[in-house]
């Protein structure tokens, strides 16, 4: 949850600023994305493969998603305003169902990885629908960080 852990996160990261972990090395949300993805296709592999394991590693991955980096973070933000709460939910919405995926995993319930697994896929993409190409042309706009 990359807009939720925001608050305590700046504690964190003013806390660690003179250490290794600088705001340099957040990810873009684009970059993010691409791992979810393919994160997704592990969770599917897994699926295919009956492999549990491949699928709660991959489904912690995405639960655990980094934060997105403060520039493209202040952009979405300033682009969405009050949607910003819409937005954060259907990111909330992906991260909660990837913890359920992860602990199916860990019992070894397939048809409940199944399960969770389609509506987790409608979940990217319900966000992608309503928000996708909107922000990407924000975030594609020119950087003044990278
Ligand atoms: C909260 C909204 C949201 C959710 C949830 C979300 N995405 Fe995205 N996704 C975006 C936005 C916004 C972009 C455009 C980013 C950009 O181009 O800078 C994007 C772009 C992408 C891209 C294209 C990256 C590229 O190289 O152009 C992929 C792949 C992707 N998302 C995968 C996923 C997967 C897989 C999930 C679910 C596990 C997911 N997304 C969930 C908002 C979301």
């Amino acid at each position: 949850m990359f807009w939720r852990r925001t608050i305590y996160s700046c504690t964190i990261l003013a806390l660690l600023a003179s250490s290794s972990h600088t705001l340099a090395a957040e990810p873009t949300l684009k970059e993010i994305m691409q791992a979810l993805r393919d994160d997704l296709v592990q969770v599917l592999d897994g699926l295919l493969l009956d492999d549990p394991a491949r699928i709660a590693i991959a489904a912690q991955r995405i639960a655990d998603h980094p934060e997105v980096s403060v520039n493209d973070r202040q952009r979405v933000t300033a682009e969405l305003q009050e949607e910003m709460a819409q937005f954060a939910g259907f990111d909330h919405q992906v991260h909660s169902l990837a913890v359920s995926i992860e602990a199916a995993a860990r019992a070894e319930d397939l048809a409940l990885v199944r399960a969770e697994t389609r509506q987790l896929i409608d979940g990217c993409l319900a966000c992608h629908s309503m928000y996708k190409n909107r922000i990407a042309d924000v975030l594609s706009e020119a950087r003044p960080e990278n």
